[in-house]
């Protein structure tokens, strides 16, 4: 078994057989900060989460298995070089780049809002930052002919639908997701990951256009994380380009409420017990 790299959630090796494994951490970043405390059981939900979304969605995909509590065998592919975005809702970068007229939309920029239509969005992977990514360049790069472009986009937009549908039931907005997909024999398969670092949802309860709306899971940690002052510091320092300061340690109150949204969206969404 080879150690291939650690993301911020997720290691990966390379077992042999042309398989790799993703070993889902506890690991917990917000605002980009990997914090130092775990949110205990957080990588067997992300882990059941997306096996739930492999065997729900009906789309050729690189699982092979899983082995329990957290890690997940896949089949290792060669990864398209494009991230498939798909947006429902006026939010993040789409947000920012429609306010700065970079793109168009036929309704009011309200931030939060429904989009009149679903679009795709896709981006680069593999550079240093993901910038969004023209079919021209796309063809260009040669990453993908032209009909396997638009076939993406249905497809991705398809996914993005089912998706919508499945977490509504349970009560919650899918403001937007990402998928990337891989070629194996000639063949393109949904691969990496689907859970909450690839996608936005937002409570149905408390959603209200034109405002910042809140990722359930995690936001107990960010307001915690804000109301002793973290925040802050950290947005001083890399304003400053100075080093970002050490996050502080997280009261268990804070890692056992965490814990219990991950497993409730969990519960919510797949309707399975934990
Ligand atoms: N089936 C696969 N074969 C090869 N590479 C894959 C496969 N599935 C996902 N990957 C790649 O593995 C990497 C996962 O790392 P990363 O996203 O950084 O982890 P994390 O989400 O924990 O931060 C991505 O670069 C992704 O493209
Ligand atoms: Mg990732």
């Amino acid at each position: 078994m080879k150690f291939l790299r650690k993301g911020k959630v997720k290691n990966i090796y390379d077992i042999g057989d042309e398989k790799i494994l993703f070993e889902y951490s506890d690991r917990i970043s917000c605002f980009d900060v990997i914090l130092n405390d775990t949110i205990p059981s957080k990588g067997e939900v992300l882990c059941r989460m997306g096996a739930f979304w492999f065997k729900t969605l009906d789309f050729p995909n690189h699982m092979v298995r899983i082995e329990k509590p957290n890690k997940m065998i896949v089949k290792k592919c060669e990864v398209i070089p494009m991230e498939c975005v798909v947006r429902g809702y006026l939010y993040g970068s789409f947000y920012e780049r429609v306010k700065k007229g970079k793109a168009k939309i036929s309704s009011e920029p309200v931030l939060a809002s429904k989009l009149p239509e679903i679009i795709f969005d896709p981006t680069t992977k593999f550079e240093k930052k993901d910038r969004v990514v023209s079919k021209t360049e796309v063809l260009e790069k040669k990453w993908l002919t032209g009909m396997e472009f638009e076939w993406l986009k249905r497809k991705s937009i398809e996914l993005y639908k089912k998706m919508s549908e499945i977490v509504d039931k349970a009560g919650f907005i899918l403001a937007d997701v990402k998928f990337e997909f891989g070629r194996v024999n000639d063949k393109i398969i949904l691969i990496d990951s689907v859970g909450p670092d690839e996608f936005r949802l937002w409570p149905k309860e408390s959603y209200s256009p034109g405002k910042t709306q809140y990722a359930y899971d995690k936001q107990v940690v960010r307001d915690w994380l804000i109301k002793v002052g973290y925040k802050k510091s950290l947005d001083e320092a890399r304003k400053k380009g100075m080093k970002i300061p050490e996050p502080p340690k997280l009261s268990e109150d804070i890692m056992n409420e965490a814990r219990r949204r991950y497993i409730y969206v969990f519960e919510k969404i797949t309707g399975k017990k934990f």
